[in-house]
């Protein structure tokens, strides 16, 4: 093949085309990026939370007493906050009982390390706190002194004695009596960027090393919840812990809210993305009404303008001055500069009725008038039959809504017929944020062969990065055992990172990316049908650096020998650096290499077969 670059025809496009979409499903939150190691550690979670209403699933899941001299109940009596009414109750007659916590499939400690243990109590007692690994073995122990008539929180540093994925929490009550225990919690010293109330240090990285430039949060269909009552609403996700509101997860589990707006804001903060919270249009999921059952339904309109206030008050959080109501708040958690908001969701994949009309046009509308510098992203969802994408695209172009929202999951073979999806999009129309994609084969299945063809499509949305300003592959993280939703980018249990090919090629095109399209021409050499879509380029420069990058993708059997022609570009020096991710279109852990190869205004490289290779080339 023979590709000619045309650096004189070369087209801005957007720099932040590469970003993550974080989801609270399959335990992405609590249990996963989250770095809280107790499970239920509030006993908030409910029987309500569970689809199918699993009868484990009450106040005490997670937490077990073992001994008979004393009892542990769960009451509402005295809460720590009305925002977390349940406590546990644990009454000793004499002392030999033990509550213990098995965290989320056990608890991961390793040898050396501190963890930071704490509780609110109200009562008077000894309690001894343990970590006990396998075979009853105690890697850490404290002994706290309880002795407060209201709630008190109490705090004490852990350092594990070995390593094991399985360990537990013992609480041992040492004196006779009642106490009253919340929010017990054990968290890692080490979070990542060592940010209290933190993530996972190795899952947080591992998002960042893909060098996102934005995070959508917190969902999908998680941030407009299965019913009013189970909308994300960001501000009971502030503040101390126990004032938060945790609820029901509606992917099947429950959400304890410590992973909230704050940290979410903090974390693009501390990797370098922009924050893109997305809110409720003010209607659930399918506008599925209060409780669900088919009814359609929004927030009542006699609530709508203070509805709309909270989604002002979330700008005014993000980047209102210290002096602000809300401004005051995020100084108050520890971050009085601005997070420098610039985007906001409003709606996803919601049926463009008309109580979600009514709805978004006042919050569109109200947003434009006090925010005209936020970008608002509309929602038109998934084009399959039964949705509502062309009413999606009509109001965004009747309301002339900058952004929209565009889903889709795929088969492979759909990207690779499809990579020219955006190449006739009228660029009148509002530009597109493609919030969530992924290519399959059957049985959910993901390997080279889907991760190649989500390449060769983002070739064709680089190509379209004048229109296509933001994509992001969905669902981003999977909790091995607790996955309802298949295929996702990274999955992980405890202690290790499972990554796809389609990660590898996320991380490809975050680390090579441009914001200049530099049109090409390819012309193979060879008339085979078969090749026919299968083989893309794409190149980029990056205006800051210089830097001029070639994709090249070859999702077929054949090894495509290829001259490239840089045309006008003048290069410096006469190395590159190739990076080939290439393998059996079956392998589920291939991954990248780069090696350095010498380049001219015209050289000679190859495309092997089932491949995804990057060019970085240096031009003055
Ligand atoms: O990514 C999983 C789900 O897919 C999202 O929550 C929703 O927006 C879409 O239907």
């Amino acid at each position: 093949a023979t590709i000619t670059i045309q650096p004189e025809l070369a087209k801005p496009i957007s720099d932040l085309l590469f970003g993550v979409f974080f989801e609270d499903i399959n335990y992405a939150a609590d249990g996963g990026l989250y770095a809280e190691l107790i499970q239920n550690r509030d006993f908030e979670y409910a029987l309500s939370d569970k689809e199918g209403r699993d009868q484990q699933w009450t106040h005490t899941h997670s937490w077990q007493l073992r001994g008979t001299q004393s009892t542990f109940t769960v009451d509402t009596t005295a809460p720590l906050h009305g925002n977390n009414r349940h406590y546990a109750v644990l009454d000793t007659k004499e002392p030999g009982a033990i509550l213990s916590n098995t965290g989320f499939d056990g608890i991961s400690v390793s040898k050396g390390e501190k963890y930071q243990f704490s509780l609110f109590s109200k009562g008077k007692g000894k309690l001894q706190v343990r970590l006990v690994g396998q075979d009853n073995a105690v890697l850490a122990q404290t002994t706290l002194s309880l002795n407060t008539p209201d709630w008190r929180q109490y705090k004490a540093t852990l350092t594990a004695g070995s390593t094991t994925a399985n360990a537990h929490l013992e609480l041992l009550p040492l004196t006779k009596g009642g106490l009253d225990l919340d929010l017990i919690s054990l968290f890692p010293a080490k979070t990542f960027r060592n940010r209290p109330n933190g993530l996972r240090p190795d899952l947080a990285q591992t998002i960042a090393d893909i060098h996102p430039r934005f995070i959508r949060f917190p969902g999908g269909c998680v941030a407009h919840g299965d019913g009013l009552g189970n909308m994300y609403r960001w501000k009971n996700t502030l503040g101390p812990l126990e004032t938060r509101k945790p609820q029901r997860n509606l992917w099947g589990y429950h959400q304890s809210a410590g992973l909230g707006y704050f940290e979410y804001f903090q974390y693009c903060e501390d990797i370098g993305a922009e924050p893109l919270p997305v809110v409720p249009a003010g209607v659930p999921c399918q506008n599925s009404g209060v409780g669900g059952g088919g009814q359609q339904g929004g927030i009542p309109m006699t609530e709508m303008d203070d509805y709309v206030q909270e989604v002002l008050d979330l700008v005014e959080y993000a980047n209102g001055n210290v002096s602000t109501t809300w401004g005051k708040k995020r100084a108050a958690a520890g971050h009085p500069a601005p997070f420098h908001l610039k985007y906001i969701g409003i709606g996803n994949e919601d049926l463009i009725t008309d109580v979600f009309e009514e709805r978004f046009t006042m919050i569109y509308k109200a947003m434009q008038a006090k925010h005209p510098e936020i970008t608002v992203i509309g929602t038109v969802g998934p084009f399959y039959e039964g949705t509502d994408y062309e009413e999606g695209w009509a109001l965004a172009e009747k309301l002339k809504v900058p952004m929209v929202d565009e889903h889709y999951y795929e088969t492979s073979g759909w990207f690779i017929n499809n990579q020219d999806f955006y190449d006739k999009y009228d660029r009148s129309r509002s530009k597109v944020y493609l919030g969530e994609y992924a290519a399959h084969l059957p049985g959910a299945k993901v390997n080279l062969e889907t991760a190649l063809s989500e390449a060769i499509y983002l070739t064709g949305v680089e190509r379209n990065g004048d229109i296509v300003s933001m994509t992001s592959y969905a669902p981003l993280l999977a909790k091995e055992g607790h996955t309802q939703w298949n295929p996702d980018l990274i999955y992980f249990n405890n202690t290790d990172i499972k990554l796809t090919t389609g990660y590898q090629v996320q991380k490809l095109f975050g680390n090579n990316a441009g914001n200049e399209y530099l049109p090409n021409t390819i012309s193979l050499s060879t008339n085979k049908k078969t090749l026919n879509k299968r083989i893309a380029v794409s190149v980029v420069r990056d205006s800051k650096t210089k830097d001029v990058i070639i994709k090249l993708v070859n999702i077929s059997p054949f090894s495509i020998p290829s001259t490239i022609d840089l045309g006008a570009l003048n290069i410096a020096g006469k190395t590159g650096v190739m990076t080939t991710l290439q393998g059996d279109p079956s392998s589920r852990d291939a991954k990248p290499v780069s090696t350095n190869i010498t380049v001219a205004s015209t050289f000679n490289t190859g495309l092997p077969a089932y491949s995804f290779s990057i060019i970085r080339i240096k031009t003055m």
